[in-house]
């Protein structure tokens, strides 16, 4: 089994341009957050900000913008109830699912950007709470779709036990890749990430400080700033699933106490980690 390590981050890295411009480093859109969760739309866009995305819009309830911009004034916003056109249009990620609640809007959202098919997708959390009611345009759908659940919610995904999903983890990440036609990340630790064309990574960084709620939130705007760069889905991924966890590893190695990482510190730690010596 292939283990993703900092070699094949080093090996896969997208070097920037000279001459890059904010357009050309990724126009990455995040759905996230609702009125009591807040929190996970912060988190989710403000990582991608501090994972390197060109132009970060995020797609939220009214409440939740003034508490965002304070936290991460480079993001620009789009309100969620409005039309989805002028939110999608021109991204080239759209990230969606942190905090946004399971109402019938959200599942209306989530079909309009499995359907929009026109930019790389990734539905986490709530998003693939709907998933089975989409599984059939998912796997028409040609632009790249990256789920990142957890072992529950890939019980619910793969109507498994949380035991079942846990005891075959590689395997169940492969079939579910396959079958859906999309990229899957089954985060634990020893993260799996598996691509619909066959490839498999288990992730070898990472402690048990990630296991706090908003860890998720921050791998999610990872992986949505690699992807507004990296061509190859499967390794940008496997790359941002790799770094998160070496975040956590680095501030342990620096003598922070395990227990007390948060997805904030995560966020902050980011960018000093990412000299990946
Ligand atoms: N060792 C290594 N990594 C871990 C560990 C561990 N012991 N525990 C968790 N992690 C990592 C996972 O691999 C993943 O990257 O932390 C992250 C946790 O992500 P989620 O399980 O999605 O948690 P999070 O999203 O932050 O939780 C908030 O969102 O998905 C919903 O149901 C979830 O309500 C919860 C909310
Ligand atoms: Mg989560």
């Amino acid at each position: 089994m292939k283990k993703w390590t900092i070699h094949d981050v080093k090996q896969n890295w997208v070097n920037r341009d000279k001459n890059v411009h904010k357009g050309s480093n990724g126009k990455i859109g995040i759905a996230a957050g609702s009125e009591l969760m807040p929190g996970a739309a912060v988190l989710a866009s403000k990582a991608a900000v501090y994972a390197g995305a060109g132009l970060t819009t995020l797609s939220t309830v009214k409440s939740v913008i003034p508490i965002a911009a304070v936290s991460v004034p480079e993001v620009t916003y789009h309100l969620r109830d409005r039309c989805l056109d002028s939110f999608i249009d021109g991204k080239n990620v759209i990230a969606a699912g942190p905090g946004l609640g399971r109402s019938d809007s959200v599942r209306e959202m989530i079909r309009t950007f499995i359907r929009h098919d026109s930019e790389t997708l990734i539905i986490d959390a709530d998003g693939l709470y709907f998933l089975n009611e989409f599984k059939d345009d998912l796997k028409k759908r040609e632009y790249p779709v990256v789920i990142t659940p957890h072992a529950g919610e890939m019980a619910r995904i793969t109507n498994q036990t949380i035991d079942e999903i846990n005891q075959n983890r590689i395997q169940t990440a492969e079939n579910t890749a396959a079958e859906l036609n999309t990229y899957v990340v089954l985060k634990g630790p020893e993260t799996v990430t598996a691509s619909p064309d066959g490839r498999t990574a288990v992730n070898t960084s990472g402690n048990q400080g990630l296991a706090k709620g908003g860890s998720g939130d921050v791998l999610t705007g990872i992986i949505a700033a690699f992807l507004g760069r990296y061509d190859d889905i499967f390794a940008g991924t496997a790359s941002a699933v790799f770094l998160h966890g070496h975040t956590a590893d680095y501030l342990v190695s620096g003598g922070t106490a395990v227990d007390t990482i948060t997805p904030s510190v995560l966020i902050d730690t980011f960018q000093q980690s990412f000299n990946i010596s």
